[in-house]
């Protein structure tokens, strides 16, 4: 049995604790092996991988995100539910708030966006007009208004390169551009999942109000501690998605390079 669905977990959420009957496996990618950990929840098989690594030992910028999505893929995953952890712009997202982000803007500076490198596997130019699966999306919108959980339908997530928190200036200037909440992981993640044509969505947690809203300097320590204070409704979360997921649903993000995609072969 194939595994179909994957967890990527963000800061925060190392363990797969929610899986039961758990194996580790070992992948190979032309990008180097990842490690993931393959558990069964209401029946389904589902792929566990923390994306700082174990200990959060890889800093966003230093992330092997097309390892983890060739490797993910070469699994037989066809859909993906990360988790981020993420500041807030806009005062009606509040810390302990699950987003689940509908767009992105990308202010990564040097990082490696695409498979697509020319070559054998050809130029292709990728639609994202939507690059969140919204069937996935709904799934776990409804979820969350299942199990009384305060949720925002839809976001706009600014991806920054990281590892330092924002300036002031800069969070005023996303806030301008229409962004809601700021991040340092989702871009090139969703971007090579949507090459890879497997359904992406992200359940990004507001862990502090952005630099120069929250009247203190950042800290890891603090977006750890939101992240730690919501593990719980944040595992429910994924386990009541997972419940209500159908595997072998086949929405229009796995068709989304005309079903041609031969990554993870
Ligand atoms: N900025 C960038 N990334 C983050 C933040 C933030 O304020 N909070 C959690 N991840």
């Amino acid at each position: 049995m194939s595994v179909k669905i994957a967890v990527i977990g963000g800061t925060g959420v190392y363990d797969p604790k929610m899986l039961n009957n758990l194996s580790r496996e070992k992948v190979a990618t032309p990008y180097g092996d990842i490690e993931v950990t393959i558990g069964e929840l209401s029946g389904k098989r589902v792929a566990f991988l923390p994306r700082h690594g174990a200990g959060h030992t890889v800093p966003p910028h230093l992330i092997n995100y097309r390892a983890n999505i060739w490797g993910l893929k070469t699994l037989g995953v066809k859909q993906i539910i990360a988790t981020t952890a993420v500041g807030s712009l806009n005062l009606n997202m509040k810390g302990g708030d699950f987003v689940l982000i509908d767009q992105f803007l990308d202010f990564t500076k040097n990082r490696i966006y695409t498979f697509y490198d020319g070559g054998e596997r050809g130029v292709i130019h990728t639609d994202v007009t939507e690059p969140y699966c919204p069937e996935l999306r709904k799934i776990i919108y409804n979820a969350a208004k299942e199990l009384g959980y305060t949720v925002h339908p839809a976001g706009t997530y600014v991806c920054t390169e990281g590892p330092r928190f924002e300036t002031a200036a800069e969070i005023k200037m996303f806030a301008k551009l229409g962004g809601d909440l700021v991040g340092m992981t989702s871009v090139p993640e969703v971007v090579l999942a949507r090459e890879a044509e497997m359904c992406y969505a992200s359940i990004s947690l507001v862990t502090n109000y952005a630099a120069g809203i929250s009247p203190n300097p950042l800290t890891h320590e603090e977006v750890v501690e939101m992240m730690t204070a919501k593990s719980e409704q944040l595992k429910n979360l994924i386990a009541k998605t997972i419940e209500n997921l159908d595997p072998d649903r086949n929405c229009w993000c796995q068709r989304a390079v005309s079903g041609q995609s031969q990554l993870g072969k």
